[in-house]
């Protein structure tokens, strides 16, 4: 049989049963791509892996954990679900609403996300409504009005939301034969590395792995709630997807990071865009400039002398970055980062000129 998406794949580990509709758009199953380009930065014997989230069918993680929740809510009989979010989760929510047929309710910070993802959302039909607001205030407002109507909450406080995405790290495992040393990955709402500690724990108790990796969460400077101890009222960066001053998921993130004996730090925009800029001319990818938190951080630590204190004791210990979206979705960045295309006459004589022959 043809591959068939997350729930199919790893269903015993998931709340579904034979009642559940599937709703699905073959998510996961998403490459891990050996950097030689970071392994040779990092040193140390260490070998980088990268998970590639953006190529998911909505170009993000969020359709790990959004196929588990539209099914659920289906079968839960439900008429409609609602998320706030930065632009990827209500590119996801939209996606997987359309095709179970529900209605979507999409709360963003205005001017705050990037065009690829509000260009999605529109054209799978959700109602997006553009908050005067910052991504927290969206958040409390969902809230809010989900628990008072019958309307389905689809951020990652919905635990099926968390259920789908720890499928990352089985995937992983599943790859590696073993569980990484080292699990670097952006943290915004803190979901994901809740759900990734969670599916490392869980192939851990059925002896899938016989270690646990070290979580390595990597917040952007002005946006580092966790790494700062306090909430951020007014959170900036040009990382948007990451945008977030008062996470969900804040003591979970903690609890992974404290179980795991990892860490979480920050990264400043600067270290982010340079990071997406090597990414994509060193190893041919372009992952959004929120994924590219995870490969700034290792770099930055590896600087500090984190992987050589800390090298585990076997010959080429492992380390995988988690690329949580595509670069497609934010287009701006890209340009802005680099520039634009030179203008030349239709002339070979002025092309040849150009590129120097
Ligand atoms: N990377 C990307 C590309 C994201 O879109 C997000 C979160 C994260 C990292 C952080 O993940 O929140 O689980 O810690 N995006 C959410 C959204 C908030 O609304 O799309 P997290």
């Amino acid at each position: 049989m043809s591959y068939q998406g997350i729930i199919h794949r790893y269903k015993q580990f998931l709340p579904i049963s034979e009642k559940t509709p599937i709703v699905t758009l073959n998510e996961g199953n998403t490459p891990l791509i050996y950097s030689s380009y970071l392994s040779k930065i990092i040193g140390n014997g260490y070998r980088v892996y990268l998970k590639f989230e953006g190529v998911n069918p909505t170009g993000s993680f969020k359709d790990r954990g959004m196929t588990v929740a539209i099914s659920k809510a289906l079968e839960e009989k439900a008429t409609a679900v609602m998320c706030a979010s930065t632009g990827n989760t209500s590119a996801s929510a939209a996606a997987y609403a359309a095709k179970a047929g529900l209605c979507c309710f999409v709360l963003i910070p205005n001017g705050h996300i990037a065009l690829g993802k509000l260009s999605q959302a529109m054209i799978h039909g959700a109602e997006v409504l553009a908050v005067e607001g910052n991504f927290d205030d969206a958040l409390k407002l969902v809230r809010e009005i989900t628990s008072e109507y019958p309307i389905t909450l689809v951020n990652s406080l919905n635990p099926y939301r968390i259920e789908g995405q720890k499928t990352g790290s089985f995937e992983i495992c599943d790859e590696l034969n073993q569980a990484p040393d080292f699990h670097a990955i952006p943290v915004g709402n803190a979901g994901n590395i809740t759900a990734y500690w969670k599916g490392y724990q869980e192939y851990f108790s059925h002896g899938k792995i016989n270690f646990l990796p070290k979580m390595l969460g990597f917040q952007a400077e002005g946006a580092a709630p966790i790494v700062r101890g306090y909430p951020i009222a007014n959170p900036q960066t040009i990382a948007t997807a990451i945008r977030i001053g008062n996470p969900a998921s804040w003591e979970q993130a903690e609890k992974a990071r404290n179980e795991s004996g990892g860490l979480i730090e920050m990264v400043s925009d600067q270290e982010i865009i340079s990071a997406y800029q090597q990414l994509a001319s060193k190893d041919g990818i372009f992952a959004e400039p929120a994924s590219c938190a995870s490969v700034a951080g290792i770099i930055k630590l590896s600087l500090q002398g984190y992987f050589k204190k800390n090298k585990p004791k076997k010959e080429s210990p492992t380390i995988v970055c988690v690329l949580t979206g595509h670069g497609l979705k934010d287009p701006d960045c890209a340009l802005q980062t680099i520039g634009k295309p030179k203008v030349v006459v239709a002339e070979k004589k002025a092309i040849l000129k150009e590129i120097g022959y």
